[in-house]
């Protein structure tokens, strides 16, 4: 059985293949009279990467302020790992493995960079133990801020405070922040908007690598090519509700996508 072999650091933090690591159901998010998100139901299994698709204020980053209990439901049902979790406080979710990335990057500029990473890896799952923390414990942190650095090309700049660096490596140090939590759910709200071509390439090739280890991920981009490319199943949504649900090719082909992005954004250059 594979369940035994799971004995390293992080590992055990990973679901089964095909496991479902998500589940919402007809969940609602409503602002007075915005009904922001309208009855989305999403299934997330494990190892896969999920996209949200859908125009401008079609509810996507409401989502996910939702699934991470950011903002409270109108209704609906949350479940990670089997355990509902629609009351449950922000920290609490994070700390059972959700990490998530912001549209508007969210890191602290008096602090230098490993500090704001740091972050991410301290609170992996250990809520308060860090000022107990031992020795060893400081040192396994260490580790996990400083492959996060790596992996996200931060190097060489673990000293710098994140207001000195480009709005494309203060996305980096967001990520990395979440990566360097070990998480078994990655939310990632538009990680590439600000990046050259160049630099979204190296970003989805980081997010190629975290799935091939298994991580979860749920990721918000309006680059439609980019969306087919990097992810194994698309969500689409507009005015709040799921309007497509399904392999890439197929969602982004689906006649309600279609009109939803010529509705909005193509008929004005046809
Ligand atoms: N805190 C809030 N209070 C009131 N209305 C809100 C709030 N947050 C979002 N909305 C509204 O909810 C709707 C969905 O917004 P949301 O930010 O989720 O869209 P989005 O799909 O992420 O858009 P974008 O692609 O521009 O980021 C919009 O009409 C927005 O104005
Ligand atoms: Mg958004």
């Amino acid at each position: 059985m594979a369940a035994s072999t799971a004995a390293t650091t992080g590992d055990e933090r990973r679901a089964e293949p095909e496991a479902t690591v998500l589940r919402a159901d007809d969940v609602a998010v409503h602002f007075g009279g915005v009904k922001a998100v309208d009855g989305v139901s999403i299934t997330l299994t494990a190892g896969r990467i999920f996209g949200v698709l859908g125009p401008n204020g079609s509810g996507k980053s409401t989502l996910l302020a939702a699934l991470t209990r950011l903002v409270p439901l109108t209704r609906g049902r949350l479940e990670f790992q089997g355990k509902p979790y629609d009351t449950v406080r922000p920290h609490t979710i994070a700390a059972r493995g959700v990490a998530r990335t912001f549209q508007t990057v969210r890191i602290l500029p008096g602090r230098t960079v490993f500090d704001n990473v740091a972050l991410g890896a301290e609170s992996a799952g250990r809520p308060g133990s860090i000022g107990r923390a031992g020795k060893a414990e400081r040192g396994r942190v260490r580790q996990r801020v400083r492959t996060a650095i790596e992996r996200t090309g931060l190097s060489g700049k673990e000293r710098h405070r994140p207001d000195e660096l480009s709005y494309g490596y203060q996305r980096r140090v967001e990520i990395a922040r979440a990566i360097a939590s070990e998480p078994t759910l990655l939310l990632l709200d538009e990680p590439t908007a600000g990046m050259n071509r160049q630099e979204r390439d190296d970003i989805t090739g980081l997010l190629d690598d975290l799935r091939g280890e298994g991580l979860t991920q749920l990721l918000i981009e309006h680059d439609v090519q980019m969306m087919v490319e990097a992810c194994d199943h698309l969500f689409a949504m507009n005015f709040g509700e799921l309007i497509a649900d399904g392999e890439p090719e197929s969602v982004v082909r689906h006649p309600a996508v279609q009109e939803a992005y010529l509705g909005t954004q193509g008929r004005a250059h046809a």
